[in-house]
């Protein structure tokens, strides 16, 4: 008897919740055999924790702000790129994870406007061949998972053969349905504000002129990188910094802030539903009373 079957649960291969409607509504039965199930591949211990969650409240989006690899590598008398490498693994780790439970949006933070500026050049390179290489590694997995790769940030800014690889590895996974992988590189919200503004009055210059120009939230919203996405419900900062760092600073108005003393290279699946555990006891309240 393995342990799922010990503990009485079963584990299924079932479609991801957002599949079946983005805000889902499910009888009481439903939910009883929902909760009594593990989604198929998590391990023992990501199982222990799922086994706590609603799955009718998962979060639609997550967004992750990835820190602290330079510190495990200090920590370790290793250069800070050893760090970056080994965050590759909490990556998989975290997307299949979040793709096995039904998460319909991840969004990472892997490379700010920031970063690229003020990083030695050879740091930088190194995160730009890590990119690439874990393009082309990881586009077979995606697409088992069905998951879709979209970018946000300055793409026209990263070296050309980068923009190429990028370009490839969304094209080839265009035609997965299931949840959208969203890597932030090159990326800073106020940049984004910029950009979306400025494409907002070339909109109304060239539709007529700007006494066409209407500004409103979903305007801008529908403006910003992130318009093939809902906001975030809740953002994971690993490290222990309490810190947006100029992260989806528009779309994370009213997410659940998850900090975690990990540090990225050591963070996994596990970790992430962790986080949900924690979003799970919110109560979210988007100004008013909440419950009496
Ligand atoms: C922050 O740690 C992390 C980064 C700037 C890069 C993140 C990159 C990865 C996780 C690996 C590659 C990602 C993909 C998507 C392939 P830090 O260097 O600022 O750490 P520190 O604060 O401890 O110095």
């Amino acid at each position: 008897m393995n342990f799922m079957e010990a503990k009485g649960w079963t584990s299924v291969a079932r479609p991801p919740l957002h599949r079946l409607g983005a805000r889902v509504s499910l009888s009481f039965q439903q939910r009883l055999a929902l909760r009594g199930t593990i989604p198929a591949g998590l391990d023992r211990k990501e199982a222990e924790v799922y086994q706590r969650l609603d799955p009718e409240r998962l979060p639609q989006h997550i967004a992750i702000i990835m820190d602290g690899n330079g510190r495990w590598a200090r920590r370790r008398h290793l250069p800070r790129v050893a760090g970056h490498r080994a965050g590759v693994a909490s990556v998989r780790s975290t997307v299949e994870t979040a793709a096995r439970i039904g998460i319909p949006s991840l969004t990472l933070y892997a490379f700010s406007e920031e970063n690229w500026k003020k990083r030695p050049k050879g740091e930088v390179d190194f995160l730009m061949g890590l990119l690439c290489r874990y393009l082309k590694a990881e586009v077979p997995t995606l697409n088992k998972n069905n998951i879709r790769l979209e970018y946000i940030g300055r793409q026209h800014e990263l070296p050309a053969s980068v923009q190429e690889k990028m370009g490839w590895a969304r094209d080839a996974t265009r035609q997965n349905t299931g949840m959208v992988l969203t890597l932030a590189l090159n990326y800073s919200a106020r940049t984004e504000l910029v950009d979306a503004f400025r494409a907002m009055v070339d909109a109304a210059a060239s539709n007529g002129g700007l006494q066409h120009l209407k500004i409103d939230e979903d305007g801008i919203s529908q403006h910003l990188y992130t318009r093939h996405l809902p906001d975030p419900d809740l953002v994971i900062r690993t490290s222990g910094e309490m810190r947006l760092s100029n992260f989806l600073l528009w779309q994370l108005a009213y997410a659940e802030i998850f900090v975690t003393p990990t540090l990225w290279p050591e963070f996994r699946g596990v970790h992430l539903l962790e986080g949900i555990a924690e979003y799970q006891k919110r109560e979210r309240r988007y100004g008013g009373l909440g419950a009496p």
